[in-house]
């Protein structure tokens, strides 16, 4: 543990610890994956102020997202399959960003349930909607997520049809796994993993099965899920969708200002500048790149997020100093998951935090709030 200072050392260690497919789906962009190496290189571009001898004393990084207190502008970001990278991996995730005091959000595409996380938190998490085109099972996931008095619905926008993930091809993903001899090596050579999941029943789309029609075993399930998508969704279903849900409304996949007006029209309460991770559109900008643009589109019309390559607190103040009032974070809490189970998302959680609080204090900066573009350095030459 001590040994572990960054992000990267997480990653280093899920790479040792979760079998490759799974490994391989978080750390994966779609075709040539610029797209996903652009996410985490952009931030690097940006530069910091430094600034000095000014009174750092009594910092803090607590702000709202959404009029939701946070502990710091981060959110766990909706993640598929966060159940393989370890067993019961949306509950100990919940678990750790309850603990924190950031939000988490489920994803429809998880295996544990919107009922399994409800069963082992206390506050409210957030939920986020794949519209497929059996309505009745969306009006339903809503109606459990209403039910589980999630405070938000993530609505995602950016994948209707899937990227391609060539690694996830060529390894054979799914979920369980296949128990075909390469698959059952790469079990194998991770007993962790194994033994941890063989002490759970939950490894399959647990909100799917046995909730959609038809869906009755392992086969159905997948067949259903490749065909579901709804490659029809369009900005009027919007409106049946925030009047069937009635609460907060998050639209996430927004990386165009043209776009975020639209988005900022459906009377939504946030969107999230996001390519997804850099795993649908491959050749798109980076969301940090496309954030200034839709900041000064929508920036007095709706609150923005942004995800998308963030491996630091760095990155966060630098999302923030340009407009951002909240970030998500998806593979690093991943590779903590992977790594170390719920205290490896903690860490992950921790990390961000203290490289936060120090980049903060040396820039000048005492409160997340008094963030703005003024920390970012001009280009020098
Ligand atoms: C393994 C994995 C699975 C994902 N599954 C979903 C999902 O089910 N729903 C969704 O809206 N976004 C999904 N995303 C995208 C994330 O919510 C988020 O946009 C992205 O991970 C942010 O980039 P980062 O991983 O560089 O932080 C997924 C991302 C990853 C890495």
């Amino acid at each position: 543990m001590s040994t572990i200072l960054e992000i990267a050392d997480l990653k280093a260690l899920a790479k040792r610890r979760v079998p490759k497919l799974f490994f391989d789906y978080a750390d994966s962009g779609s075709y040539t994956e610029s797209t996903y190496r652009a996410n985490e290189s952009d931030f690097s571009r940006i530069k910091l102020r430094q600034r000095v001898l000014v009174d750092m004393s009594g910092r803090s990084l607590e702000t709202t997202m959404i009029g939701e207190k946070v502990s710091m502008p981060v959110a766990l970001a909706p993640t598929g399959l966060t159940g393989m990278q370890h067993a019961d991996g949306e509950m100990l995730a919940a678990q750790a960003a309850e603990e924190f005091g950031v939000p988490f959000t489920l994803s429809t595409m998880s295996i544990c349930s919107i009922e399994d996380v409800v069963s082992v938190t206390k506050k409210p998490f957030w939920f986020q909607l794949y519209v497929m085109r059996d309505r009745d099972f969306v009006m339903n996931l809503i109606d459990r997520a209403k039910a589980a008095k999630c405070s938000a619905l993530v609505l995602t926008a950016d994948l209707q049809i899937l990227g391609q993930r060539h690694k996830d091809l060529r390894n054979g993903l799914s979920a369980p796994p296949k128990l075909t001899p390469k698959h059952l090596y790469q079990m194998a050579t991770r007993p962790r993993w194994c033994w941890n999941m063989l002490q759970t029943s939950r490894r399959t789309f647990r909100n799917i099965h046995g909730h959609a029609k038809g869906v009755t075993d392992l086969a159905s399930l997948n067949a259903w899920t490749t065909e579901q998508f709804d490659p029809q969704l369009s900005w009027k279903d919007v409106e049946w969708i925030r009047e069937r849900w009635g609460g907060k409304l998050i639209i996430k996949g927004i990386l165009d200002a043209e776009d975020a007006t639209l988005a900022a029209q459906t009377g939504a309460d946030a969107i999230v500048v996001s390519n997804h991770g850099g795993r649908q559109l491959d050749g798109a900008h980076s969301s940090i790149s496309m954030l200034p643009r839709i900041v000064d589109a929508v920036g007095d019309k709706i609150e923005i997020h942004l995800d998308g390559g963030i491996r630091s607190g760095q990155d966060v103040l630098k999302a923030v100093a340009l407009g951002a009032k909240g970030t998500f974070i998806g593979r690093p809490f991943l590779y903590g998951l992977g790594a170390m189970g719920k205290p490896g998302v903690t860490k992950a959680l921790e990390i961000i935090r203290k490289e936060m609080d120090t980049t903060m204090a040396l820039c000048g900066k005492r409160r997340i709030e008094d963030i703005d573009r003024r920390i970012l350095a001009e280009n020098p030459y």
